[in-house]
C-alpha cells in the first residue's frame, strides 16, 4: 500500500477543520484536508446542487434509503419523510439509543444544512461553560474575527416589519409579547439581502423556498463560500473529499499515520490507504473526532490518551415544540426557511431558555408556530467503544432529557396561558409535545482543558490536535457555529505560533 505524507493533515471541513486549513494554509503550512463527504458544487439533471425539502431526493440524506427529518409527521401522518436511493447525501442522522445526532456531510460539513444562525454566546454564559478561556481576548479578538470571516450579516429591522416570508415570526412575537418575554434578532450567515430579492421575485428563491436542512441552493454563506476558498486560496491546501479516516496510529519517529477508506457516491469502499503527517487536527466534530480518539485509545493504537476522551458530552439543551394557533393568527404561506427572531429568556434564573422562532415551510397555512429551544441542561453524555462495531457509542438516557423539558415547558405553558393557546401533540410520530430525542448541536467530548490543554493540544500525543464542537462541554446557550469558529481562531493562533513557526 502506498503512503502519502503531508506535512500537516486537517480531518473534517466543518467550521473547526476550515479555520484550521485556513490559517494553516496562510503560514506556509502545506496541508491536506480529508473529508467523508462530497463536494456540493455540481447541479443535477433539475439544475440544482440540492434538492430542498418539499420533494427530497437522494442527495438530502446520508446512505439512507428514506430520509430522516425530525418533524415525523403533521396531524400524525407521516407526509414529510420520502423513500430515497442510498447515496451520499448531505444531512446525516446518527442514532445512539435514546438520542439521535444530526449532522453535515461534506465539503463545509454543518455549514451546509443548518440554519445560518450566528449567534455569539452572552458573555457571562462563555465564562460559566470555559472559564480557563481569556474572555477579553475572545470577545476582542476571535469573536469579532469569526463573525467577519464568517460574513455574519443582520436583518433590515423596517423590512423585517413589512416582509411576507417573517410573518409567522412576527406572529411569535406578538404571542412572547403578550406573555412578558424578550425577543431579539438574530443574526445569520444567510445574505439577507438575497432574501429580499427571493421575496422581490428577483432571483431564484432558497430560503423562500423551503430549503434548510437537505442545503441551500443560493443565499447561504456556507464554508464552502468564504473560509475554505480562501484555505484553497493561499495555494498551501488541498481537499481530499469521499476520504473517511478510519484509524490513527504513532510512529516511532513521532509522526502520525493515519488509514482512510476512499468512498465512492453510494458509500462502497473502493480502496483503503495509509497517510502519514507530523501534525495532525481533528475537525471531525464532537462525534467525528470523538469517535477517532476513543477507538485510538481502546484498539491501543494510541494508548496514553487520557480517560477524559468521550466525557462530557451535550445536547446544547435542544429541544422541539409546537404551538396551536387560533384561526384568526395566520403565519403565512411563504416562510423563510432561516429563522431571524428569538425569544431570549436565557436570563431566567429557574429554566434558562433561549427559543428560535423556527419556520414550518411547508408552502400552506399549518396554524403551526413551531420553535427550536436551547436550554440548560446540566446532564452529560459520554461514549464507550463498541468493539464489535468498531464505534463509539453514546450513553445517554431519555431521563437525562428531562431538564430539558421542564425549561421549555415552564416558558412556553407561560405563552400558551397569555394566548390562550395549547401545544401541538401531532408532529414528533406520537403524542409527545416536546421532541428531545434529537440535536442538532452535539457538543463535548474532547473538552478543552480535560481531554486537552487549553489551546486543543491533545494531552500525551505532541502535535496531535482537536480544533472543533468536541472542545466545548455541552453548553453553549445559543446556536454554536461562531463559538466553535471562534474558539478555532484563537486555538490555531497559539499552536502556529508555539508549535509550528518556531520549529521552521
Ligand atoms: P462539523 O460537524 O461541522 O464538521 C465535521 C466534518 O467532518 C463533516 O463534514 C464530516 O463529514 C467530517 N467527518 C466526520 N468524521 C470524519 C472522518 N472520520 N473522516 C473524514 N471526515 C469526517 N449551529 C448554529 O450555530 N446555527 C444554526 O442555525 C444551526 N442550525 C443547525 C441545523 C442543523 C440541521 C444541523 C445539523 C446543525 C445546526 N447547527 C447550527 C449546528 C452546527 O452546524 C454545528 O455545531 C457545527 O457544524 C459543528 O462544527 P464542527 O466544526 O464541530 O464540525
Amino acid at each position: 500500500r502506498r503512503t502519502d505524507f503531508s506535512p500537516a493533515v486537517v480531518i473534517g471541513t466543518g467550521y473547526g477543520a476550515a479555520v484550521t486549513a485556513l490559517r494553516l494554509g496562510e503560514a506556509g503550512v502545506p496541508t491536506l484536508v480529508l473529508e467523508m463527504g462530497r463536494l456540493w458544487d455540481t447541479p443535477a439533471d433539475d439544475g440544482n446542487v440540492f434538492s430542498g425539502m418539499l420533494r427530497p431526493d437522494k442527495r438530502s440524506m446520508w446512505l439512507k434509503t428514506r430520509t430522516e427529518a425530525p418533524l415525523a409527521s403533521f396531524l400524525w401522518i407521516d407526509v414529510v419523510n420520502r423513500d430515497i436511493e442510498r447515496y451520499t447525501g448531505v444531512l446525516d442522522r446518527v442514532d445512539h439509543g435514546d438520542m439521535s445526532v444530526y449532522v453535515g456531510r461534506g465539503v463545509g460539513g454543518g455549514s451546509l444544512v443548518n440554519g445560518a444562525m450566528a449567534v455569539t454566546p452572552k458573555r457571562h454564559y462563555f465564562e460559566e461553560i470555559l472559564p480557563s478561556v481569556d474572555a477579553d481576548e475572545m470577545y476582542g479578538k476571535y469573536f469579532p474575527r469569526a463573525n467577519a470571516a464568517l460574513g455574519v450579516n443582520h436583518i433590515d429591522p423596517a423590512w423585517f416589519e413589512t416582509c411576507r416570508s417573517y410573518k409567522y415570526a412576527r406572529l411569535s412575537r406578538k404571542h412572547a409579547d403578550k406573555a412578558g418575554l424578550t425577543t431579539t434578532f438574530v443574526p445569520s450567515v444567510y445574505d439577507f439581502d438575497y432574501m429580499r430579492r427571493e421575496e422581490a421575485k428577483e432571483v431564484p428563491r432558497s430560503a423562500l423556498a423551503s430549503e434548510v436542512i437537505y442545503g441551500n441552493n443560493h443565499g447561504k454563506r456556507s464554508l464552502d463560500k468564504t473560509y475554505l476558498p480562501a484555505a484553497l486560496g493561499t495555494g498551501n491546501v488541498t481537499i481530499r473529499t469521499l476520504t473517511e479516516v478510519r484509524a490513527i496510529h504513532r510512529q516511532s519517529d513521532g509522526t502520525y499515520r493515519l488509514t482512510v477508506r476512499e468512498l465512492d457516491e453510494v458509500g462502497n469502499v473502493v480502496a483503503t490507504r495509509e497517510i502519514g503527517t507530523r501534525y495532525l487536527f481533528l475537525g471531525a466534530g464532537s462525534l467525528g473526532s470523538t469517535e477517532l480518539l476513543l477507538r485510538a485509545r481502546e484498539t491501543g493504537a494510541l494508548p496514553e490518551l487520557s480517560g477524559e476522551v468521550g466525557q462530557c458530552w451535550g445536547t446544547n439543551g435542544n429541544v422541539m415544540l409546537g404551538r396551536a394557533n387560533h384561526m384568526w393568527d395566520t403565519t403565512g404561506t411563504v416562510q423563510s426557511g432561516m429563522p431571524a427572531l428569538g425569544i431570549d429568556a436565557w436570563d431566567d434564573p429557574e429554566h434558562p431558555v433561549f427559543a428560535e422562532i423556527a419556520p414550518m415551510p411547508a408552502g400552506l397555512e399549518l396554524w403551526v408556530s413551531l420553535y427550536l429551544a436551547i436550554t440548560k441542561n446540566p446532564e452529560r453524555g459520554h461514549f464507550t467503544y463498541d468493539a464489535t462495531s468498531d464505534s463509539a457509542r453514546l450513553n445517554w438516557t431519555a431521563d437525562q432529557g428531562q431538564p430539558t423539558i421542564d425549561a421549555a415547558k415552564a416558558l412556553f405553558d407561560r405563552v400558551n396561558r397569555a394566548n390562550g393557546t395549547i401545544y401541538r401533540h401531532d408532529l414528533f410520530g406520537d403524542t409527545r409535545p416536546f421532541e428531545n430525542r434529537f440535536t442538532y448541536h452535539p457538543l463535548g467530548g474532547l473538552v478543552l482543558g480535560r481531554a486537552t490543554d487549553l489551546y486543543g493540544r491533545v494531552r500525551g500525543y505532541p502535535n496531535l490536535y482537536v480544533n472543533d464542537g468536541s472542545l466545548i462541554p455541552g453548553s453553549t446557550g445559543v446556536n454554536p457555529f461562531v463559538t466553535i469558529t471562534a474558539l478555532a481562531e484563537r486555538n490555531i493562533e497559539r499552536v502556529l505560533a508555539e508549535d509550528l513557526r518556531q520549529r521552521g
